[in-house]
């Protein structure tokens, strides 16, 4: 199928790279099954050799889905090749995806080495990994900035070894379209056995150009685009997936193939958020909670004449459904469930029971339930398993009043309970936390805390907050989120949250 442009997502080793946004292997899983039902074609599920953890989400990932080739990373090393291997027992379609750099600048500065001595590292690695599987992914690194004839003299010999796909990454987000176009013709047209090949195009977005040149690459001969839900990546991310799917969609001319279920989009979308607690941005193209949302007048009574007037693709194209259900006191469990499963979660029976309950007490303080607050009440369900586990938060405060908490938390449930002033309600309580960790011997040292973000979700004063922070300790970051209607809970929560990940 010669128009097949097949979607290889990273979101859980790319996308899993950038701080904060870990998951365990549980949530890898989820996040797995969601990309098998959007139809990607491959999923890179981690990195075996980085440490016991990714390795075993690998194999785990393995046993949880089969339909998506799996494709675990490994450097241009034996020892990264044998793990990776090892990591595929259980998988039903492999491939090793291996890589060394190609840049000059990355030769010379990082691997203190020769053109010749990487190239050589390049073709044993594709070698070696062929002793375990048929389908090996090379990958020369900083393709992006390397010279286009030393780069096909480099792909031509890995495809000697044994490549069945070559990616082209622009590691560094430095390439304008016109010239990653140029590139992937370049190889196209002086390499040889370059069409017994899938050439992939791996591009990061520091310049805010990643969909643009992963669409110059296909237009000019690459038939697989690497990327990540949402764009979540290093720096400033990976190529947004979402993005250059429903560009492809959207009646340019473009008939490439795609396998994929573009309705799954927005719940993959919302999924991947919530788990990597990275927010959407709201102007974020297909996703965005602004995406669909027309504001000005003139449009609006544009839409109301022809949808098509300013809109090029519809909203439910994506998955996200244009008349919501407004949840509120009277709503009953199937709607509750109906809405969860339209944002990303899949409840039992047992848990949707258990849930109930709190979504009706939610609903007794605010008129509508929204999809942020949903979050927030499925959040709140992996309280359970946390080491430090919040009892009460108690605040006085306002003008003239001097602040004040109590705050009582359990630690491997026993209680500890503390009272402090502050120079607002979140310092006190912040301080009443710092107490407890000192008088429960949890921690040598306090951790100090880097970044502390608040975001007022959506509209009203009744709405909830959600609270992001940054924590260092013993010279290591750590990253907390928490969310409520109450303002200070939330700032506790994430607090929480972060010493949860520290201890
Ligand atoms: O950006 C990059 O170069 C990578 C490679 C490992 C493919 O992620
Ligand atoms: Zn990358």
């Amino acid at each position: 199928m010669k128009n097949k442009v097949y979607i290889f997502d990273t979101t859980l080793r790319d996308g899993e790279q950038a701080p904060g946004c870990q998951l365990n292997t549980v949530e890898k899983i989820e996040v797995a099954k969601a990309l098998e039902a959007l139809g990607v074609d491959v999923v890179e599920p981690g990195f075996p050799i980085s440490s016991k953890g990714d390795f075993d989400s690998v194999v785990e990932i393995t046993k949880a889905i089969s339909k998506p080739v799996i494709s675990p990373l490994a450097r241009a090393i034996k020892g990264d090749i044998d793990c990776a291997a090892e990591s595929l027992k259980y998988a039903k379609r492999k491939r090793i995806h291996t890589f060394i750099s190609s840049s000059d600048i990355h030769i010379k500065y990082v691997f203190k080495s020769t053109r010749e001595e990487i190239l050589q590292r390049a073709i044993d690695a594709v070698k070696h990994a062929k002793r375990y599987v048929e389908d090996v992914q090379f990958s020369p690194m900083d393709a992006g900035r390397t010279e286009n004839e030393f780069l096909a003299h480099f792909v031509e010999k890995v495809i000697e070894a044994g490549a069945t796909v070559i990616n082209i990454p622009d590691t560094t987000g430095y390439c304008m379209p016109w010239e990653f176009g140029e590139k992937i013709k370049y190889l196209v047209n002086n390499v040889k056995n370059i069409d017994k090949v899938t050439i992939a195009v791996h591009c990061h977005n520091d310049l805010g150009l990643a969909t643009a040149n992963a669409l110059a690459g296909v237009v000019n001969g690459a038939r697989q685009v690497e990327g990540t839900i949402n764009g979540v990546g290093e720096r400033a991310g990976n190529t947004a997936l979402e993005e250059v799917i429903m560009a492809i969609k959207t009646n340019h001319g473009l008939e490439y193939d795609l396998g994929i279920n573009t309705k799954k989009i927005y719940p993959t979308s919302r999924l991947i958020s919530r788990l990597m607690k990275m927010p959407v941005q709201a102007n974020k193209a297909i996703v965005g909670a602004n995406a669909f949302a027309h504001a000005s007048g003139i449009h609006q009574d544009g839409m109301l004449k022809n949808k098509q007037a300013f809109e090029i693709m519809q909203p439910k194209d994506v998955g996200l459904d244009e008349t919501q259900i407004v949840l509120g006191a009277r709503s009953g469990r199937a709607a509750l469930k109906h809405r969860l499963e339209q944002i990303g979660f899949e409840i039992s029976k047992e848990q949707l029971d258990a849930l109930y309950p709190k979504f009706l007490e939610l609903a007794d303080n605010k008129k509508e339930v929204n999809d942020e607050d949903l979050q927030m009440l499925m959040g709140r369900e992996g309280d359970i398993k946390q080491k430090i586990q919040i009892d009460l938060v108690e605040v006085v405060c306002g003008y003239p009043l001097k602040p004040m908490a109590s705050v009582k938390l359990k630690i491997d449930g026993t209680e500890h309970i503390a009272s402090m002033t502050g120079n607002g309600p979140v310092d006190a309580s912040y301080n009443c936390v710092n107490q407890i960790i000192n008088d429960a011997h949890l921690l040598k040292k306090i951790p100090v805390l880097k970044e502390f973000l608040i975001q007022a979700v959506t509209k009203g004063s009744d709405d909830i907050s959600r609270v992001n922070v940054q924590l260092e300790h013993a010279k290591k970051m750590y990253y907390g989120f928490g969310s409520d209607t109450d303002i200070v809970v939330a700032a506790v929560r994430a607090y929480v949250d972060g010493l949860n990940k520290l201890v």
